[in-house]
C-alpha cells in the first residue's frame, strides 16, 4: 500500500490562500504522477467545491452528527453535502482536550459519518502523564479512546498522535511509535498514521518505521513547499 499524508489546517489559512492551496497541491500532485493518497483538512469557512485528481481528498475537520438543525456553530452534512466532502477527522486531541469532546460525544459522531459511509480519520493519544507512567497505562488509556469505536470499518484510517507532541516539536521517538504500532497494528487492519510534530526533517525515518501507513502533519504542512517536500517524500518511500 502506498503511504498516506494528511495536512490538518487546524485554524489556519483563510479562503482564498486554502484555494491556492489546494489548487497548487493538485498540479503539483498531476505533474509529478504522484497516486499516494493526500488529504487536506481545511478550516470549515474555507471548504469549497474543488475540483481535485482522485487521491487529493478534502475533508472537513470537524462536524455535529446531524444533517441541519440547531446546534450553533457547528455544521451537518447539509453544508458537507453541498460541496461533496466525505471525509472527516474525528477524535482529534485538540477537540478532546481543548473543546471537551467526551468519547460519548465522539463516538456519536463516529456512528453518525460511518452510516453515511464517510471516510474517517479516526485519532486517538496519550497526554504526558499517561506516557510517563509507561506503555502498559499508555496502551490502556489508548483503548478507552476506541470505546464505541468500530475498527472493523472499512472507511476508516487511524491516526496515532500522542498529544505531547502535537504542536511541541517534540517528536515521539524511533521507539515510541514502533512500540505503540505494532500493539495497535494488532486490533486492526485498516491503516493507521502517525502525527506529531512530523516535519520535512524527521518524515523519512518515521514512515520507513514497521507499521506506519502514513502521516497526519498539523504545523509543518501549512506551509505549501514543505507540504509539497512531504509529499515527495512520502512517494519516494513508496
Ligand atoms: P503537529 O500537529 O504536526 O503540529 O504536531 C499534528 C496534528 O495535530 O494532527
Amino acid at each position: 500500500m502506498l503511504k498516506i499524508i494528511a495536512s490538518n489546517f487546524k485554524t489556519n489559512h483563510t479562503r482564498k490562500s486554502t484555494k491556492n492551496f489546494i489548487e497548487d497541491i493538485n498540479s503539483f500532485l498531476e505533474e509529478n504522477n504522484i497516486s499516494n493518497e493526500v488529504f487536506i483538512f481545511p478550516t470549515s469557512t474555507s471548504l469549497d467545491d474543488f475540483n481535485t485528481v482522485d487521491n487529493l481528498n478534502i475533508g472537513t475537520q470537524n462536524a455535529y452528527y446531524t444533517k441541519n438543525g440547531s446546534f450553533t456553530g457547528e455544521i451537518g452534512t447539509e453544508q458537507l453535502d453541498e460541496f461533496n466532502i466525505k471525509t472527516i477527522l474525528i477524535g482529534h486531541s485538540e477537540r478532546r482536550h481543548i473543546l471537551g469532546e467526551t468519547q460519548k460525544e465522539i463516538t456519536l459522531k463516529y456512528n453518525y459519518y460511518k452510516s453515511l459511509g464517510y471516510k474517517i480519520i479516526y485519532c486517538v493519544g496519550e497526554p504526558l502523564e499517561i506516557k510517563e507512567k509507561g506503555i502498559t497505562d499508555t496502551l490502556g488509556y489508548i483503548q478507552e479512546q476506541f470505546n464505541g469505536i468500530d475498527l472493523e470499518y472499512k472507511n476508516l484510517i487511524v491516526a496515532y498522535e500522542p498529544v505531547w507532541a502535537i504542536g511541541t516539536g517534540v517528536v515521539a521517538s524511533v521507539e515510541d511509535i514502533t512500540v505503540v504500532h505494532k500493539k495497535l497494528k494488532k486490533k486492526f487492519t485498516q491503516p493507521l498514521l502517525y502525527g506529531g510534530s512530523v516535519k520535512p526533517t524527521n518524515l523519512k525515518d518515521i514512515l520507513e518505521i514497521p507499521n506506519v501507513d502514513g502521516t497526519l502533519i498539523g504545523t509543518s504542512s501549512w506551509k505549501e513547499d514543505d507540504f509539497k517536500d512531504m509529499i515527495k517524500i512520502t512517494k519516494d518511500i513508496g
